[in-house]
């Protein structure tokens, strides 16, 4: 369960990096396809198409933290799609990294361990409620 400071934490840094940054999520698929270019070939369209997709969800699943019930069931849909498009649970590590190094490097000052550990855990939560449902629709 995510604390509710934790959730406070993640809400104001992903604000604060967001007004100042927009691109945010086309630097990620830049740093992400460098650092794992084999990922690269799973994705059909542009880095720009995916950052468009990939920045909606997270503003969806950010505001929705308070309530996971409702989040749930979306996230656990989420994973299973993406079992079908050939996504492995070892993706989700090598994507939550590089989005918290991402995050990060946008913070500056403002990524203390604390805002880090709020992010790690909340990255954490989506990726296991999603890989939760990709193994449970794959059972
Ligand atoms: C935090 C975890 C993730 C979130 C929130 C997320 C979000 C999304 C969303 C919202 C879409 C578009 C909706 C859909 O097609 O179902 C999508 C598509 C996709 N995602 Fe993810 N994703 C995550 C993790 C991953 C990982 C780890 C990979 C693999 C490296 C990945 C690869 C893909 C691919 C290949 C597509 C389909 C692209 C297309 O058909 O245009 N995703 N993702």
């Amino acid at each position: 369960m995510l604390s509710r400071n934790k959730i406070e934490l993640v809400k104001h840094s992903y604000k604060a990096v967001t007004a100042v940054r927009p691109e945010l999520y086309e630097d990620f698929y830049t740093r992400l396809f460098v650092t794992a270019p084999d990922i690269r070939a799973l994705f059909p369209g542009t880095a720009r198409a995916q950052a468009v997709k990939l920045e909606a969800m997270m503003q969806l699943a950010l505001s929705s933290l308070d309530t996971p019930e409702m989040l749930t069931p979306l996230l656990r849909k989420l994973g299973h799609d993406h079992a079908t498009y050939g996504v492995e649970e070892k993706h989700y590590i090598v994507l939550g990294e590089v989005l918290l190094d991402t995050l990060a490097a946008q913070a500056g000052d403002l990524w203390t361990a604390e805002v880090s550990a709020a992010w790690f855990a909340v990255v954490n939560f989506i990726a296991a409620t999603m890989i939760d449902g990709a193994r449970a629709m794959a059972a």
